[in-house]
């Protein structure tokens, strides 16, 4: 597997208190008090061993709550499974439902390990693009190029990391469709569920009429918990159940105290998320603005944390950009490339910094870029 492009970035800018960090994909708040509180309260009252392999049945049945009324579809407690982050749980998933030789059809621009995971299950990856003249959106006549009769699995990942795209009701059921004519699983990583700033993100489940979606969710990114490595799988039932069966030899089960961390976190008021989505918002806004007033373009994330600046016009590609503000600039910030290929001639920026850093950083990577097309 080849080395992460953002990797690179980040062991270059490491612990450089003169570099303006905008290369994280993880908030820059704390997990609220409360949360790490009720895990210390579990740890002293002795809730330190195992816990059954698919997680404490109060919290499967709190997150079959949350998904009916946060994300829209119902589920048993028996359909959650969770995972040691969404990233395992997406591992996991793919376990459950692949063979080596199938095939899995990925987005590119995506996060990494996507490409990473089918190369460690022996799936055959085939890429659909996501364009700015497309808005960003997985197109089904592609996927209707790509689609042979080995592919098994249409992952979709809405809202989108690096590109903030949040996919809308009629494209997924558009997307629904195609993966029912070709009798596919449906793979929805929706780890950003509950980041979205103008309206609520679509779960392909609440589509879903034949049990062929899995909807992978983390608490990662909704409530700063990062370290905590909590997430979870909505599964129809045989699949859930194959889920947690392969998850045994996996992980056995999840950190403990951290289950009870889940569950005052998914107790927690409305306000502990909407605060932090109101930051990403505001940031998200400045940043817009800014890049505009200098002259550069971005996409308008719907959702996410990330603002995906063109620097096409800048005549080097990605990664040598990348170096150059890091060297000249002092700003660390992630290429499209470590994205994948679909990525050239674009930056990816975190909102997860403080408006001053995003401003100051903007600033500079503007100087960068006229430096390069000037
Ligand atoms: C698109 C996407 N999916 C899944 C994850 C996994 O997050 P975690 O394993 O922390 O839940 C990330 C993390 O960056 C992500 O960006």
């Amino acid at each position: 597997m080849a080395r992460s492009g953002i990797r690179e970035i980040m062991d270059a800018a490491w612990g450089r208190a003169d570099v303006i960090h905008l290369e994280v994909g993880q908030p820059d708040f704390p997990t609220p008090p409360h949360i790490v509180e009720a895990a210390h309260v579990a740890a002293v009252a002795g809730r330190t061993g195992y816990t059954p392999t698919a997680g404490i049945p109060e919290l499967r049945s709190a997150l079959a709550e949350k998904i009916l009324l946060r994300n829209g579809f119902a589920v048993d407690p028996a359909q959650v499974v969770l995972g040691n982050g969404g990233g395992q749980a997406i591992h996991a998933a793919l376990v459950a439902v692949t063979e080596p030789g199938d095939g899995i059809l990925l987005p590119d621009p995506a996060w990494p390990n996507f490409a990473m995971m089918a190369a460690l299950l022996h799936l055959d990856a085939a890429h659909y693009g996501l364009t700015a003249s497309g808005g960003y959106l997985p197109d089904v006549s592609e996927l209707e190029r790509l689609v042979t009769s080995r592919t098994r699995v249409l992952l979709l990942n809405s809202p989108s990391n690096p590109l903030g795209a949040v996919i809308d009701r009629d494209r997924m059921q558009a997307l629904l469709a195609f993966a029912a004519r070709h009798d596919l699983w449906v793979l929805s990583d929706e780890c950003y569920d509950e980041i979205t700033f103008e309206t609520p993100a679509v779960s392909p489940a609440a589509l879903d009429t034949d049990g062929r979606v899995l909807t992978v969710f983390s608490f990662s990114k909704t409530y700063a918990m990062t370290g905590w490595r909590l997430g979870y799988v909505a599964a129809p039932p045989a699949v859930a159940d194959a889920l947690a069966k392969a998850q045994e030899p996996m992980i056995s089960c999840l950190n403990t105290p951290t289950q009870y961390a889940a569950l005052a976190a998914l107790a927690s008021g409305p306000d502990v998320i909407a605060a932090m989505v109101s930051s990403y918002r505001q940031r998200r806004d400045t940043v817009i603005g800014h890049l505009g007033e200098l002259g550069m373009t971005a996409f308008r994330p719907a959702g996410a944390f990330y603002t995906w600046v063109d620097v096409t016009g800048s005549g080097e590609g990605s990664r040598e950009f990348a170096l150059r503000l890091l060297a000249q600039e002092r700003v660390a910030v992630a290429p499209g490339t470590a994205f994948g290929p679909g990525g050239e001639g674009f930056l990816r920026l975190s909102l997860a910094a403080s408006e001053a850093d995003l401003v100051a950083g903007v600033a500079r990577l503007a100087t960068a870029w006229r430096r390069s097309a000037g």
